[in-house]
């Protein structure tokens, strides 16, 4: 039986933590920090992540301006609005919600929202900042799961850590985390030559490619801390992760449950990025 990581007592402690800051905040400032979520369309999934990252922000007292397009809007209009984002001293991080409609490119978006109030850190001068080790933000996901680490006494340092999934939100970020803290690590994708046989190496095993329980028991080392990111949603409405939890979880040594785990950790350190973003920007 694996002890399970739980995303939720983890955020509750951390949540409690930006309160008091933003609390001493508001007295020294005279107004709370501020963020902006923009969505574009209407994802089902962007709705439900969009509304938990609202009452975040009302949980811990930060000021949440939700702003929502019509799937048509344009992008130039976008961009506009980003400038005008940028411009003002109430909103202190800017996050737009991806994916966004086929017709809006996405790195023009990204590279429009200003490195100081980049709290998803997605802008290549954050990310550069991330390789490098001099970073202000540190993109949310990844940087839950490594709160989630220290927090359960998982040890990163020496340990074989394998990352599945090489996006640019998880996967990328995920292994130079984990490098940071001296991991050794392997980044593995869909053209990776059998993939069971790189994952069993794994002592620390994270899951990031949004395909419905796709980690089998065959995949994992007895002993293992798996950490699943994926939320998929079965044929039946359910929810599953990225990992067979039923089949995995007995050989674990340790296990992120979906929902409950990583997911109320990323919105997490949204607030927290939001709480720096303001420091930063007085
Ligand atoms: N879509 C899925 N995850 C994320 C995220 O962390 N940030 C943004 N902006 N969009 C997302």
């Amino acid at each position: 039986m694996a002890e399970l990581i739980s995303g939720k007592i983890v955020s509750q402690k951390v949540r409690e933590e930006i309160k008091c800051e933003v609390e001493s905040f508001k007295e020294k400032y005279g107004r709370a920090p501020g963020l902006a979520v923009i969505v574009v369309g209407n994802d089902p999934a962007s709705a439900v992540y969009v509304r938990n990252k609202h009452k975040a922000c009302l949980d811990v007292g930060i000021t949440s301006y939700q702003i929502e397009y019509p799937e048509d809007f344009s992008e130039c209009e976008l961009l506009r609005k980003i400038d005008e984002l940028n411009a003002d001293p109430m909103v202190n991080g800017i996050l737009v919600q991806l994916p966004l409609p086929k017709h809006i490119d996405e790195k023009k978006v990204i590279d429009r929202i200003s490195p100081l109030k980049d709290v998803d850190a997605f802008h290549p001068a954050n990310v550069g900042k991330i390789v490098i080790g001099d970073y202000d933000f540190l993109p949310c996901t990844p940087a839950g799961i490594v709160e989630l680490l220290l927090h359960y006494n998982v040890e990163i340092s020496g340990k074989k850590c394998v990352v599945v999934g090489r996006s640019n939100i998880v996967g990328k970020p995920m292994a130079l985390l984990l490098t940071e803290r001296n991991g050794t690590v392997t980044l593995c994708h869909s053209r990776t030559v059998n993939l069971p046989e790189v994952t069993r190496e794994a002592d620390i095993l994270v899951v990031a490619i949004g395909k419905a329980e796709f980690l089998r028991a065959d995949m994992v080392k007895p002993g293992a801390v798996v950490i699943d990111v994926g939320i998929n949603r079965l044929a039946d409405g359910k929810l599953a992760g990225d990992v067979k939890f039923d089949e995995v979880e007995p050989i674990a040594s340790k296990i992120t449950p979906v929902p409950g785990g990583v997911g109320p950790m990323t919105i997490t350190m949204l607030l927290k990025n939001t709480l720096t973003a303001a420091k930063l920007q007085l």
